[in-house]
């Protein structure tokens, strides 16, 4: 048995090309739809009654598309909007909250984790609470920095503005002695750098994308639910489609740096509809 249907990921925007990128370097041979919401991004500074209805739209959208799986590649919407919406459907779904705190659960050895992220992100205590969930001794010291997203979209991943920024937002977490820290934004991984050198380099970070592809491979291979169909041609590539709510130039413009390729061509569709 093998089902070969496309992976569905989504995302507030662009951001979750990150998460994208990560998911074809492990799994080649899928075929991937991607949503980005660009008309309505950012979702990190809004409400949960928003932030929810959007959601549900981005996954509707996404069914419709007969995808087998669906990806939220999004940590605002992760957090804030997933767990209530999954329950509705039998399609499997995933965000990236549950293998991001895992992660940083395995790796901290003193016991005191960092999380940053959008206002919604970190308000919703959702990477604390599945910390929690798996050990309730551990620490974590949570932390908002709103401008790490406009600055990554404005290519200001290597500017000394960036670095003194990230210095500011950061120092409470050196006074609170963290061992590892959550990138828990899709952006954050484009501003590695930055953050290493805010943080001193023996933190170690952890990477949403990085974490919920290596779950999405292992549930997809413990439930038979690999593409076998692309794997008969040499040097294995799904099809991937991308879709978004706005005009698509920008989107395509910013799609290598995320996305590590570049993207020929989006489809605009109208989520209102959905
Ligand atoms: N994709 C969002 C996240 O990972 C960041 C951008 C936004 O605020 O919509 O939280």
């Amino acid at each position: 048995m093998a089902d070969n249907r496309a992976i569905g990921i989504f995302d507030s925007g662009v951001g979750g090309l990150t998460v994208t990128r990560e998911i074809i370097r492990l799994l080649p041979q899928e075929n991937v739809v991607y949503f980005g919401d660009v008309g309505r991004t950012p979702y990190g500074g809004r409400s949960r009654e928003i932030i929810t209805h959007f959601t549900r739209q981005d996954i509707t959208f996404l069914m419709e598309q007969n995808v087998k799986f669906i990806i939220c590649a999004c940590n605002t919407a992760s957090a804030v909007a997933l767990e209530e919406i999954s329950q509705d459907y039998s399609t499997p779904m995933t965000g990236v909250i549950k293998p991001g705190a895992k992660a940083a659960v395995e790796i901290t050895k003193n016991g005191n984790i960092g999380v940053i992220g959008t206002l919604a992100t970190i308000n919703s205590n959702a990477y604390a609470k599945q910390i929690h969930n798996i050990d309730p001794k551990l620490k974590v010291y949570s932390l908002a920095c709103p401008l790490f997203v406009p600055m990554v979209e404005e290519g200001y991943t290597d500017k000394e503005a960036t670095f003194l920024i990230a210095r500011d937002y950061l120092h409470t977490m050196h006074d609170v002695e963290i061992d590892t820290l959550v990138l828990g934004c899709t952006h954050y991984s484009l501003l590695k750098n930055v953050i290493s050198d805010a943080m001193g380099d023996k933190i170690q970070l952890v990477e949403s994308g990085v974490e919920i592809s290596k779950s999405v491979y292992q549930y997809l291979a413990d439930n038979n639910m690999m593409n076998t169909q692309t794997l008969q041609k040499p040097g294995p590539t799904g099809e991937r489609k991308f879709f978004v709510s706005d005009v698509p130039d920008k989107f395509t413009n910013l799609a290598s740096r995320f996305l590590g390729t570049e993207i020929e061509n989006a489809t605009r569709i109208d989520i209102s509809e959905y």
